[in-house]
Parts: C-alpha cells; structure tokens; sequence
C-alpha cells in the first residue's frame, strides 16, 4: 500500500470537492408532496402501489404521473413480474444477469451534496431521501421472489417493528427508505395503534401493497410499548415458526425515522460475521428539530446503563435474544417513555450485548416536544435523572462490577475457514447496467479522487455503482467517501463491519446481488492476490485493472503494474493511466499489449486559469511579501526522496551562483510535507541559502501560491502523470522537470513532436546530487532570463490540458475500455505467470525471511561473534542484516530512551527471544498490555497509562507465550527454552 499512502497523501486541489459547503440548493426544502412521492417511488411502487386506486390519499394525487415521469414508458420495468422470474435459489452458484436483469432508470440528483460524517460539516437535511442524494430506487425487490411466491413461503432475514398512531405524511418517507433497504428480504410489522384519521389509515392501507408489509392493529391498551409488543408476541407466535417464517433478527423503527439505504444489510452482516453478539447498532444522524451526531453506542459497554442510553432506538436485535430473555418492552413503568432503554438493559442483564457500524446509517427525526406527547403521553414527565434512577433501580443486577456483558470480538487468525456462500437470500432485484469499483480505501488524494471521477461518470450515465474498500482507516480512509455517496449509495468499507475472513464471500455477495459484470479494481493488493479464488468463483466476471504508476522505490518489484503483470491470466483488461506505463508493461513481458488500454485521469481544468500579470504581483507580494521582479519557482509535492527535496536546496545554491543572483531576484517557495523536512531544512542551513528557499508546509489550495508563481519545478526520481504538473500546466506555467516515467509524454513529448511545443523542459537526470542540481540550475537559470520562452511554454501547457487534460473527456475511455474487457482465455495461460508461485514466494520471504533468503544467509556469515544473550538472540533470529545486527545489539544492553527513566533488561530480553526484530516488544511475563517500543536506538517502556505508538500492533503479540514473572531463567545460549513457555502447540 506504500505507493497509494504516498499518493494519497497529497493535498487535493480540485476545487469542485472542496466546495461542498453552501450551494444554491442547499436550503432547498421539499415544497410539494409529489417530491416526496418522487423519493418514494420504486419499482416496487409501481408494482403494489402504483397499479390501484388512490384511495383518497391526499399525498399521493398524482403518483401516476410522477411514476410516468420517472420510469421510460419503454422500461422493461412494465413487464409483468413472472418473465423476470425463474427458480432463484440461495445457492453458491452466480447467476449472470442477462434478460433476467432489469433496466430500471437511475437519475442522479442535479445538485448534490456530500453526506459527511464529522459534525461540524454534515448537512443536516442531506438524509437519504434528500433530493440532493441519488434516487432512492437504487435498490429495488426482486420481482421473481414475489412472482415464485418464496417471500410469503420463507422467512425474512429480519422484521422491522414499527408502532404508530395516526401517522403523519412523513411516514411515506420512512416507508421509502425501508422498502428500498439494499437488504430487500425484510417484513415491516406496523402496528396501528388505534389509528382514527381517514387520510391515515388510507396511507397505511396504500404502504401495506407491498408484499412485505403487515399492518396489525392494536385492539388492546395504547401505548409505544404496548403496540410493540403486538407485533413481538405476532413475530415470535408458535405458528410462524411452525411455518418457518420466523426471522433470524428484529429492529423497532419509529414511523418518521430513516434508514440508510444499507443500514440493515451491514448491520446484519456484521452479527452474521460475529455470532456471539445479539445486537448490532450504527452511528446516528439526529435533524429537524435539532441537529446531533450520536457516536456512542453498544461499543461504549456499561455506560449504556450508568450513564445514559446510547443504543440507537433503531438498532438491530436478535429473535435469538429475545426469546432467551423473555425481554419485552415494559408497558406499565416505561409506558410514557425511556421504553428503549429498560429494553436494551433487560437484553444486557441477560447478556447480551453487541457491536457497532461506524457510519452514520440511521436518520432520527427530532420533532417538537409537544409533538410526541400529543401522541404518546408525557416523556420525560419527571426528568431525566428520575428515569435514569428507575432504569438503575430494575435493573440493579448490572451496578455489579464486572456484570455488565462484554463479548469479545474475535481476532482475526491466520488461515481461518473461508466460506463463499451467502448467509441468506436478499431478494435484490439485478439491474443491466452495473458495475463495482474497489480501491483500498477514500483518501483525498490523485489516486482516489480518479476513482471518484470514475464512481461520477459511470453514475452519470445511469449505472447503478457499488463501491467497495478493502481498507479501513478512520479519519483519513473515509475522508472522500461523502463525495461518493452523492452518486452511489452503494459504499462498502468492508473492514469497518466484517471479520476478515468474511471478506471474499461478501464481495462474491455484492456481486452477485446486484448482478454485477464488471469490476473495475485499483491499488489494492488484496483482490490482486485474491483473484484467481474471486476469478473461480465468478467466472462470468470481467474484472479489470486501472493503473497510475509503477512504484518508483523498489517496493514490491514496482508494486501495482508488478501485480497486474502477475495476475494478468485473470484479468479481463488493464488500463493504465499513461502510455509509458503501458509499454512498461509490455517491456516486462506482458504477454497480451492488445488487452492493455489507456486512460488518462486528468483534472478539473475549469477550476484552474492563468493568472495576468498584475494579478500574479498582487499575490506575489500578499501571499509570498515580495516584489513582483522575485522570479517564484514553486514545487508542490510531499517531501518524501520520490520527489527528490533534498535536491533543492542544492539546485538553489547553484542557480545563485550561475547567476550572480542575490536574495530577492528569484525564490524557490516548497508546499508539502514529510519525512525529508528536517533533512532539507538542514541542507539549507549547510548551503546557507535561506533566502532563496522557503519550506511552507501542506497548504490547502496551492492554486493560490501557483497564482504567485513564474516557474514550476518538481525534481522527482520518477512520476506517472503527475496531478500538480498537470495543474501548473493549466495555470499557464512552464514546467522544470525529470525526463522519468510519463513527465515528457505529459508535457507533451510524442514522436514527431518538436521541443517548442512542449509544456516545459525535461532535465536527463543521472539521480546523482552533485551532476543533478546543475543541470537544473541550468535551465531555471536559462527561464529566469527568458520571460518570452516562459509565456511559450505556460501557453502550450495550457492548450495541452485544455486539449486533452480534461476528467470528462479523458474518463470518457473507460466506457470503451470496460466494452473491450474480455473474460480470460485460459487456454493460453501456460506463458503467463502463475500468481500462486509468486504469492507463496511473498508469504515465505515475509514470514521466513533469514531461512529464505539467500542473502541472509550470506549476511549471517559476516554477523560477529556474540556471547549471553546475544548468542541466544543471533541463534534463534539468525543475525541476517544490519538491521538485525543493530536490534541485538541494543537488546544486549538495553537502554531506557528517558535518561532518568529505569528498564527492566531482564524481562524486554527474555520478552525479546520471542520477538525477533521487532520494534513494539511486548512482555510476555503479563498478558496487559505493556512493553518497550524501540527506536532504533533505545527503549521506552509503555503500558495501558502511556500506551505510545505500540498500542496500534498490541494484535501482534506472539500469541500463547507466556513468560513467568519470576523466574529468573539463566540467560543459556543452547537450551531448550521452550520447556517454561506454555505454548499453544503442546495444548
Ligand atoms: C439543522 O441543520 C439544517 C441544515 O443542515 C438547518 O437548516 C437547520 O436550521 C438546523 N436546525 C437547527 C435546529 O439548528
Ligand atoms: C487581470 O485579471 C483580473 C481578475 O481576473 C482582472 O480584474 C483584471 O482586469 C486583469 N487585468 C488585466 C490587465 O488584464
């Protein structure tokens, strides 16, 4: 993942993102109902509701032309359900999607909006059915589970309990987003309790036309609780299980609550991945009345019951659970409200408890506190400290230390069962135009915000997109996944909700769901060494690769392209984003250049415009406080030896030299950061050339300092097509650059093409400082004089991206790219390479490294000769590299990093013989948490009080070792040490 996290890293600059904030259509409030209706409106709609009368539902005049509207009268969608049909099983097998697909439009929302989910920046009226969100038909039944009868013959995977009491029109909003749930195998139980209003009751008799709806009335005392408990005793009855209709799970939705659209699927998934919880929850949007973020929940244990309820009141419960405790909702001293909590603590006492989703999927409407008593009775009559002390005082078994339940989730192993079939049946229709993006996670950076443009295009042109990660890192992984979900609500960060071991099968579960043909996959090395399982699971799956670069450090053989070169029996069509990658490919042997298309990224061109020359003085002295004869040479770039920082202050000292420049004549401004800082910082002291460069840090809109600047320079080693280069490029600046990976195709260097028509000039480097830093003093020195020569090359520059640069007109190739996918030809597969030899080769040298390879070997000859504990350490470690040379020798005489600070050198050494090489030692004398991290140098100890950097590896400790505390073991070189461990194998 290193090329990613590096690419990742950089600051987006495209501004269309980052204006998510107020847009025209941001105050916009539903004005009509037929808005609402529009939201509402599904195929199921048209197939239960739309087809009948209008019974006198005032909300619902008009549907029908609403429905005219929104579904192409040539839609196959019309077509009776039967000839969708056909036996539909939950089987293992994959069904192609074919003519049993359906071809139900999808139209994006003309103005969306993000749907963030830090606090301070989530728009509050953005829920679901928001007309700023895409349609909520995205997810629709399956008109052959209703045509072959299997929904009313089988069970749902859960039942939805809503009570309600002459509900309000909103109640159609909560109706859309549960029928159109990506988990479609649901029954939603209301219960009327004791309903009186005409225009009501006409909406609930219109909501039950859907096959999986109930609609039962409460005949007996009013009440939330009560009417709950309607459709407990309904759902539990001898006769449903008897019937085998009995669903596995249970939630209690309020009649104006909202959903997410896969709220219930990834809850559900997550109890099937962890079967020891019972009860599975979500983060929590609350609007309307006031606007909150609830990010606590069953994750926070036992303060669920001290401090207040944070289970959300739509969270997922188990029949299981349930018909263990005998729980039920407590009509007679929670009648007039805290009914969720009493419930969710007689769960507890019981123990059972669960887990949580971290993505807000639930939407809880706040109304007006006169509203809800209207309807229920006085909530909260006597306050909340009163509740909380009755909730205490039934509950009393849980004040007990240690009672409150807590059930562990378990670590994921090495080597677990995989299963690949699906838990349950969704009834999800398939759709025809579909397609999945995988990426390792959402950053805000080139690489992902290029599968954004992608995600946007394909929804753009009516596809019905499922996006999935492989890779959960929260802030940062997620950070562009608001942009997402204004084309797709479809978005799956698979860590985030599933075991492991859950991965592959989920993914087939996705695919096969939705009737999914293609994939379009990129950076993540996950589904690369999972393919040929996933290409044996789902043979009639196209799956392609996009490509941005080779990684330019070595790392895994050039990382990526290293992968798809490998895997290329599998794949269906490679797409790389540049030419140069594409021969780079053929020039390793790629054995089918026909199967290999080319697809630029490009960026917002729009965005981005020359600055004139008065404007460029202006910023110059208000960002940069210098006079507009300062020639600016700005890089933008992480500084990180990729692109090469430390070159710079090297290439400052020598253009000053060349020119006789004195401060004032020309700056070199750096925006970014890294690793390097301190090093650049101190090759400019060394040079003594701070005052020709300036290191500004990651800024937020580096359009503004290329609005103050003459010349672009970026010294990489290597790049693919460069986003900064390509965003000077737009603001008409000449570019100083490395002739390395796809810079000169990107300045526009092609056969035929001469130098004066290039975006700038490309530097033959030899990555060698003293030859290097000349030859790019050269020709900035060369620009510096040259104003003229600048314009030219800012002009074609310019043109260049104009031309060609562009996301929509670039993207647009991926159109053709996934029309040219073809499924392998395996009959040929004999002279490509065969992944499992190179995967198990990775695992070896990862695991097995000193007995491996040969250079440790070679290496272990040179190692010195040691005694004690070093001897023991060389022995059972193998002394194979200096890094490992360096590790032992602070082991041999370990030192507390705090001078002050003490160190228990027994322990961290006999910890250290189970810990080959690591940096996190962990003391295998306890099994708390607490160690010694190292750092190259010495050791700082560290615990639960001061866990340090160590507590993110706490997963690899050597799982089963555990030292006794007090035993001195003599520190001999050649027992058999294994005799005081209690290991896992001798169990
Ligand atoms: C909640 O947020 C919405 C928009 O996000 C705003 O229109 C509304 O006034 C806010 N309500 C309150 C009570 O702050
Ligand atoms: C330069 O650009 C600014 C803003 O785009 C504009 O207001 C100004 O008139 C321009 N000046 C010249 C000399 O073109």
């Amino acid at each position: 993942m290193v090329a990613l996290a590096a690419n990742a890293k950089r600051p987006l600059t495209t501004g269309s993102l980052l204006s998510g904030g107020p847009k025209s259509g941001r105050r916009r409030k539903f004005t009509t109902p037929l808005l609402i209706i529009l939201v509402v409106q599904g195929l199921v709609a048209w197939h239960y509701w739309g087809g009948s009368d209008h019974e006198g539902v005032g909300v619902a005049e008009g549907s029908r032309d609403a429905l005219a509207r929104i579904w192409h009268p040539s839609s196959s969608s019309r077509e009776p359900p039967g000839q969708l049909g056909g036996a539909g099983s939950v089987s293992t097998a994959l069904r192609r999607r074919t003519d049993r697909a359906l071809d139900v439009p999808f139209k994006l929302s003309s103005d969306p909006l993000p749907v963030h989910h830090i606090h301070e920046q989530i728009h509050f009226h953005n829920h679901p059915l928001s007309p700023h969100r895409p349609p909520s038909n995205q997810f629709l039944l399956a008109p052959d589970a209703v045509s072959s009868g299997r929904i009313k013959r089988t069970a749902p995977v859960l039942s939805i309990i809503t009570a309600t009491q002459n509900p309000r029109e909103i109640m159609l909003e909560t109706a859309a987003s549960v029928l159109g749930q990506s988990l479609q195998n649901i029954e939603w139980i209301i219960v009327d309790d004791h309903t009186t209003k005409p225009e009501s009751l006409a909406m609930l008799r219109q909501i039950a036309k859907d096959p999986r709806v109930v609609v039962i009335p409460n005949t007996g005392d009013k009440g939330l609780s009560a009417s709950r408990n309607v459709a407990l005793r309904w759902v539990l009855s001898e006769e449903k299980l008897r019937e085998g209709r009995r669903p596995k799970y249970l939630a209690s939705l309020d009649d104006d609550d909202l959903y997410e659209f896969t709220a219930l699927e990834k809850t559900v998934w997550m109890l099937e991945s962890n079967p020891e919880w019972d009860m599975g929850g979500f983060h929590v949007i609350k609007f309307n009345a006031n606007n909150e973020t609830v990010t606590m929940g069953l994750h926070s244990g036992a303060a669920n019951f001290f401090n207040g309820n944070f289970v959300p009141n739509a969270a997922v419960y188990s029949t299981r659970a349930v018909l263990n405790s005998g729980c039920r909702y407590d009509d007679v001293n929670f009648a007039v409200g805290g009914e969720d909590w009493d419930f969710w603590m007689c769960l507890a006492e019981n123990g059972h408890w669960g887990g949580t989703v971290p993505e807000p999927l639930y939407w809880y409407r706040g109304n007006p506190a006169a509203f809800r008593q209207s309807r229920w009775g006085n909530m909260f009559v006597d306050g909340f400290s009163s509740l909380k002390q009755r909730i205490q005082d039934k509950h009393v078994a849980l004040t007990e230390s240690g009672r409150f339940p807590d059930p562990p989730v378990r670590p994921s192993r090495e080597l677990e069962a995989i299963r690949w079939e699906a838990p349950f049946e969704t009834h999800l229709a398939r759709f025809k135009k579909t397609i999945m993006f995988i990426v390792p996670w959402l950053y805000v950076g080139g690489a992902d915000v290029g599968a954004l443009h992608q995600i946007q295009l394909f929804a753009e042109q009516g596809y019905r997109v499922t996006v999935v990660c492989t890779l959960y890192r929260n802030p940062q992984g997620v950070e562009l996944r608001p942009h997402v979900l204004q084309y797709t609500h479809d978005v799956h960060i698979l860590p985030s909700f599933l075991r492991a071991s859950d991965i592959p099968r989920y993914i087939k579960y996705l695919v096969d769901t939705r009737g999914i043909e293609e994939v379009v996959m990129s950076n993540s090395q996950l589904i690369y060494e999972m393919l040929p399982a996933l290409a044996e699971q789902m043979p009639h799956v196209k799956f392609i690769d996009y490509l941005h670069n080779e990684a330019y450090d070595g790392w895994k053989s050039g990382g990526y392209p290293t992968f798809s070169l490998i895997t290329q029996r599998f794949l269906s069509r490679t797409v790389t984003c540049s030419w140069y990658l594409r021969d780079w490919l053929i020039e390793r042997g790629h054995t089918n250049p026909n199967s290999i298309g080319v697809v630029k990224l490009g960026i917002e061109v729009a965005d981005f415009s020359p600055n004139n020359a008065s404007m460029k003085a202006l910023a110059k002295r208000d960002l940069l406080n210098v006079p507009e004869s300062t020639v600016v040479v700005t890089i933008v770039g992480r500084l990180d030896p990729q692109k090469r920082p430390t070159l710079v202050p090297d290439i400052a000292d020598k253009l000053r030299r060349l020119g006789g420049y004195r401060k004032g004549d020309f700056v070199i401004v750096m925006l970014g950061d890294g690793d390097l800082k301190d090093e650049v910082k101190a090759r400019v002291a060394q040079l003594r050339v701070a005052d020709f460069v300036r290191l500004l840090g990651t800024v937020e809109h580096p359009q503004t300092y290329l609005a103050a600047t003459d010349i672009f320079l970026l010294p990489s080693m290597s790049e693919g097509i460069s986003i900064a280069v390509a965003e000077a490029m737009a603001m008409g600046l000449p570019i100083v650059t490395a002739r390395a990976g796809a810079l000169p195709e990107q300045l526009g260097e092609a056969p035929g093409v001469d130098s004066s028509q290039l975006a700038g000039v490309l530097v033959d480097h030899q990555l060698k400082a003293d030859v290097d830093a000349p030859k790019y003093a050269d020709e900035l020195h060369r620009l510096i004089d040259d104003p003229e020569l600048r314009a030219r090359f800012g002009a074609n520059g310019r043109k260049n991206v104009e031309k060609s640069f562009d996301w929509r007109t670039t993207l647009m190739g991926m159109f053709d790219e996934i029309k040219k996918a073809k499924l392998p030809d395996y009959t040929k597969a004999l002279a490509m390479p065969n992944p499992a030899a190179h995967f198990a080769l990775q695992n070896l040298l990862l695991e097995n490294h000193s007995e491996t390879d040969f250079a440790a070997g070679q290496n272990a000859l040179k190692a010195p000769t040691r005694f004690g504990i070093g001897k023991e350490l060389q022995e059972r470690c193998g002394e194979s590299s200096q890094a490992l040379t360096d590790w032992i020798n602070s082991v041999e005489s370990p030192r507390n990093c705090d001078k002050k600070g003490k160190l228990e050198a027994e322990l961290l050494q006999r910890s250290a013989k189970f810990q080959c090489g690591a940096w996190c030692l962990f003391d295998l004398t306890t099994d708390k948490f607490a160690g010694w991290s190292y750092n190259g140098q010495c050791f700082t100890p560290f615990d639960e009080q001061s866990p340090g950097w160590c507590k993110e590896f706490w997963s690899s400790r050597p799982a089963g070792v555990h030292l006794p505390k007090d035993v001195a073991i003599p520190l001999r070189g050649d027992d058999d040490d294994d005799d005081d461990i209690d290991d896992d194998e001798g169990a």
